[in-house]
């Protein structure tokens, strides 16, 4: 009888596992558990937006500084404590990444009516998709159920993340390592058809590069002198 019983616990903590381990995102994934989360979402982002036009561009840009970094996962979030190295403080976000008050306030909103049960996760890649559909740019479905990390890693994302100064060989390998393709690359960096960008990372290109377009590059140089003017923005 014991014997059973454990073999039937066994049986159901395997269960479970199996469950865990198989757990398929989808679109749906919070149509009963909270039927309301993804308008709400969007209500919030659209609001930011509103308010705050290039807010669209920082929370596409936010969406892919996370999923570069341990994955999906939220840790971007994560501020500094005793045992967490927060991914804000890396090169490529200290100065520069936007939107976590947004994503916060959509938290806030989506904790009201369904406490505990939206990832920060979802909400920022459900933040991405809104931003781009409500400012003219693709929309797309988005597969949810993530869970959001405990853990976050500021050597990673200094590691990972594509910096300004790179060739394009080394970007390509990048997006290789994340099983992105370099025509994924290119597809994903349209996105710089939004926002902004700080003098200090187009500097060497509008100076120094060859390949850049001459006349593109005088106009950016009038903003952008060889020396100051760090982070005055131009269209990224
Ligand atoms: C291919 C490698 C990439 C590099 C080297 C790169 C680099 C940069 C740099 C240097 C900026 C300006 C940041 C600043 O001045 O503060 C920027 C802005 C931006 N990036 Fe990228 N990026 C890359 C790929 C991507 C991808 C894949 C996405 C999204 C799918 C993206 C979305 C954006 C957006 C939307 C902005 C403007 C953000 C704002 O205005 O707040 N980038 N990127
Ligand atoms: C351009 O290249 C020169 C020579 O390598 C370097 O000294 C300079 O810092 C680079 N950048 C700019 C903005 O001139």
């Amino acid at each position: 009888m014991a014997a059973k019983t454990g073999a039937a616990a066994f049986m159901f903590v395997l269960f479970l596992v199996s469950v865990a381990c198989q757990a398929q995102l989808s679109p749906t994934f919070y149509d009963t558990s909270c039927p309301t989360a993804t308008s709400t979402i969007r209500r919030a982002i659209r609001s930011a937006i509103a308010s705050d036009r290039r807010m669209a561009a920082s929370l596409i840009r936010l969406h892919f500084h996370d999923c570069f970094v341990q994955g999906c996962d939220a840790s971007i979030l994560l501020d500094e404590t005793s045992s967490i190295q927060s991914e804000k403080t890396a090169l490529g976000n200290m100065n520069s990444a936007r939107g976590y008050n947004v994503i916060e306030n959509a938290k806030t909103e989506v904790e009201k009516i369904c406490p505990g049960v939206v990832s920060c996760a979802d909400i920022i890649a459900v933040a991405a998709r809104d931003a781009s559909a409500y400012v003219g740019g693709p929309s797309y479905a988005v597969k949810l159920g993530r869970r959001d990390s405990t853990t976050a890693s500021r050597t990673l994302a200094n590691a990972e993340l594509p910096a300004f100064f790179e060739d394009l060989e080394s970007l390509i390998s990048r997006f290789q390592k994340k099983g992105l393709t370099a025509r994924d690359m290119v597809a994903l960096s349209g996105s710089h058809t939004l926002g902004q960008a700080q003098c200090f990372t187009f500097r060497d290109r509008i100076y120094n590069d060859s390949n850049v377009d001459a006349g593109f590059a005088s106009t950016r140089r009038r903003r952008c002198p060889r020396v100051g003017s760090d982070s005055t923005l131009a269209p990224a």
